[in-house]
C-alpha cells in the first residue's frame, strides 16, 4: 500500500505551508515531519513529500540527502551519535565511540538487529565546550567519557532515556 500521512501530519504540514513563504521554504520543516511519522526518509516517503509541497522529486531527494540530520536509513530505537569533530576529539571522543562499539557489539553507522541501537559518528554537534558530545535521538549527553557512555547506554537497555523522550 503507498504511504500516506496521518491526519495529524498532514493538519502538521498544513500548519508550516502557513507559516512559511513558499513551499520550497517548507520543505526542511516538513521532511521533519516525514521522519517523525515514517522513522526515517525513504524513497518513497521522499516522493510522497515532493507531491504533498508540490516540488520536483530531485529536489527533495537532494535536500534530504544533504543533511545528516534526515535519516536515509532505517534507525535503531535509540539513535546514539557521537561526536568526532575536532573538540570532541581532543577530549576523547574515540574512546567513547570505541566503548560504546564494544557495549553494543556494533561498529558506526550499524544497527542492532533487534532494532534498538543505531551508532553512529557525526560531525560537530555545536556543543564544542562540553564535549565528548553524544546525542540520543534529540538529547544531549555532554562530558562524556568511557565510563559515563556505558552507563548512559545500560539506562537506554533498561528502557530508561535520560532527559526524557
Ligand atoms: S566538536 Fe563536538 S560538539 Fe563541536
Amino acid at each position: 500500500m503507498a504511504q500516506a500521512f496521518s491526519p495529524q501530519a498532514d493538519a502538521d504540514i498544513e500548519a508550516i505551508l502557513q507559516r512559511y513563504p513558499t513551499r520550497l521554504a517548507a520543505l526542511i520543516p516538513t521532511l521533519w515531519v516525514a521522519q517523525r511519522e515514517f522513522g526515517w526518509l525513504a524513497e518513497e516517503t521522499m516522493e510522497l513529500v515532493a507531491r504533498r509541497l508540490d516540488l520536483p522529486p530531485a529536489k527533495v531527494i537532494s535536500t534530504a540527502t544533504f543533511y545528516t540530520m534526515f535519516h536515509k536509513k532505517p534507525v535503531g530505537r535509540y539513535h546514539v551519535q557521537v561526536c568526532k569533530n575536532i573538540s570532541c576529539y581532543l577530549r576523547g571522543s574515540d574512546e567513547v565511540t570505541a566503548r560504546a562499539a564494544k557495549k553494543l557489539g556494533l561498529r558506526p553507522g550499524e544497527t542492532s538487529a533487534d532494532g534498538q541501537f543505531t551508532l553512529e559518528e557525526v560531525e560537530c554537534l555545536a556543543a564544542c565546550g562540553r564535549g565528548p558530545v553524544v546525542q540520543v535521538n534529540a538529547d544531549y549527553h555532554e562530558w562524556q567519557t568511557a565510563e559515563t557512555i556505558e552507563a548512559l547506554l545500560d539506562r537506554l537497555a533498561a528502557g530508561d532515556m535520560p532527559g526524557g523522550a
